[in-house]
């Protein structure tokens, strides 16, 4: 009897499937690849996190203390850092966030730490145990960049050069002897360092002008104080699509001469959103509307950076400096029951595509956007992990960032398709978005997104400059647009074997509904 069933679901699950797969021929998409003509890199750094010191995103999600049961080394949990080395965090963004401008490095180094209350963040003491040299010791044992934020808020030039130096500083200066008998003789690199975070908000609600002033002199005095390792500088940028601060910021950089300053970055923060202020759409259990409401929104974001570059392109048209969006991703309504301060919330499919699609409009603008942090790695927004005491899950976005590891450092490629649409409501989004590059593999790496919750989708690769004869690799979907892992069912989500096969000159695949695939070109 049971036997029977089971053939007779099967039957049944095939004849689906046959009807989806012939569906979805129905309206292939047909899509071409032109390896022949590699443009810019894609900056590995676009796949950078941030780490602020809020909630649990460090407390709890990174630093557990040395004696802890929670297997660490140093205090930082093992856990946590492989799965990060898993996904080759390029570098962390850390201490803010808003809490940058309230953060006093001093507190936080040495045997005796101060303790502070975080008053960006609901008010809850911050211990310090968490410092400069954790934070060094947590990045190199994931393999990233160190990306500071210095404090313009309620700090001095003279503090953050103080903090610069004990990071930095290659010769037996004090700070460097202070850093030695805290045990780390050797210098810090800091590949990055911010100066400020929303000044124009958090950061000291400053004008544009005031701003500026303030750059001048940080950016004039603070620095690596290790010639051979210097600092990448970046400033605050904008918030909306308003240019007023880009174009302030940017015309202060032209106007600059002699030895007064340089900066290498402007940032751009800008978060999805929908539906105003405060963040209140849920993270799980939302329905299809509020699905393509979220992405219809997130893809704003292309638009926007196009706005704020092209400001920066009347003053910088050698693209000397970098575009940073270093605060992006899903703002959604708190985890019931959770501290709003502490900003939690679930990760579902749905941020699986919404990480997919920034990573792609950060690619196709690469020439200008060379770094990215989304917000915020652990505990935080929209986090690649999440964990409570001793458990730990990944989410679908952290597999997102997996599968796109091959994108670090690529080359970007040409793709053209007809994105055709898919409309629920007053809603249009296209199908499908697309990306190719080719790896510092020599492969060529695709990235399929098929937008549609309700229909698989046919793309019909046709390789131009190199011979393609099947693609392989992973496609990452899920029972429901709003399905999440739990710590009880950890993978709902997560990312299965796809291939793809030739047929008439050009590779078949078929994606299922609301899914991201990643896939490499074999000849
Ligand atoms: O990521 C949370 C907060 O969002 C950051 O602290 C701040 O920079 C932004 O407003």
């Amino acid at each position: 009897m049971r036997h029977a069933m089971t053939v007779s679901l099967c039957v049944l699950v095939t004849a689906f499937a046959a009807a989806a797969t012939a569906k979805a021929a129905d309206r292939a998409i047909a899509l071409t690849v032109d390896a022949g003509k590699p443009g810019a890199t894609i900056d590995r750094q676009l796949f950078g996190q941030f780490a602020e010191q809020l909630g649990h995103g460090i407390y709890g999600g990174i630093w557990v203390g040395r004696d802890s049961p929670i297997p660490n080394t140093r205090g930082i949990r093992n856990d946590v850092v492989a799965a990060l080395k898993a996904i080759k965090v390029p570098n962390v963004r850390w201490p803010g966030g808003c809490y940058a401008d309230s953060y006093h490095w001093r507190d936080g180094v040495g045997a005796t730490r101060t303790t502070r209350v975080n008053t960006a963040w609901g008010n809850v003491v911050d211990s310090n145990a968490f410092g400069t040299d954790e934070y060094m010791d947590f990045i190199q044992q994931i393999g990233a960049d160190a990306y500071v934020s210095l404090n313009i808020g309620s700090g001095t030039v003279a503090e953050a050069q103080d903090w610069m130096e004990y990071m930095t500083a290659d010769q037996p200066t004090t700070l460097a002897k202070m850093r030695a008998a805290n045990g780390h003789s050797a210098p810090y690199r800091v590949a990055m360092m911010g100066i400020g975070n929303e000044s124009w908000d958090c950061g000291g609600l400053m004008t544009a002008d005031e701003y500026t002033a303030e750059l001048r002199r940080y950016a004039r005095f603070v620095g690596s104080y290790n010639a051979k390792q210097p600092s990448l500088k970046i400033a605050v940028g904008p918030g909306t699509d308003d240019t007023t601060w880009t174009e302030a910021v940017m015309k202060t950089w032209k106007e600059r001469h002699g030895w007064s300053f340089d900066i290498q970055g402007l940032s751009l923060h800008s978060y999805t959103v929908y539906d105003g202020w405060p963040p209140h759409m849920p993270s799980t259990g939302f329905d299809e509307t509020a699905y393509a409401h979220v992405i219809k929104e997130t893809l704003k974001m292309g638009p926007l950076i196009d706005k704020q570059s092209a400001v920066m392109d009347k003053y910088d048209p050698d693209k000397k400096i970098a575009l940073v969006v270093d605060e992006w991703g899903a703002w959604l309504a708190p985890t019931p029951g959770s501290n709003p301060a502490f900003l939690m919330q679930q990760n579902s499919q749905r941020d699986a595509i919404l990480a997919a699609l920034n990573i792609n409009i950060f690619a196709r603008r690469a020439e200008r956007v060379r770094m990215a942090n989304i917000a915020q790695m652990i505990n935080v927004l929209q986090a690649m992990i999440l964990t409570d005491g001793p458990k730990m899950v990944l989410t679908p976005t952290y597999d997102v960032f997996k599968m796109y590891v091959p994108f670090q450092d690529a080359s970007f490629i040409p793709v053209t398709y007809d994105a055709g649409s898919y409309a629920h409501g007053d809603t249009t989004l296209p199908r499908l978005d697309a990306i190719a590059a080719k790896g510092k593999d020599g492969k060529i790496w695709l990235s399929l997104t098929n937008l549609d919750p309700n229909q698989p989708l046919e793309v019909d690769v046709a390789a131009l400059g190199f011979k393609a004869t099947s693609a392989d690799g992973q496609t990452l979907s899920a029972p429901k647009v709003d399905s999440i892992n739990t710590f009880d069912h950890p993978n709902t989500v997560a990312p299965k074997s796809i291939s793809g096969t030739l047929k008439n000159g050009a590779i078949i695949l078929t994606l299922p509904p609301a899914s991201v695939t990643v896939v490499s070109l074999k000849p």
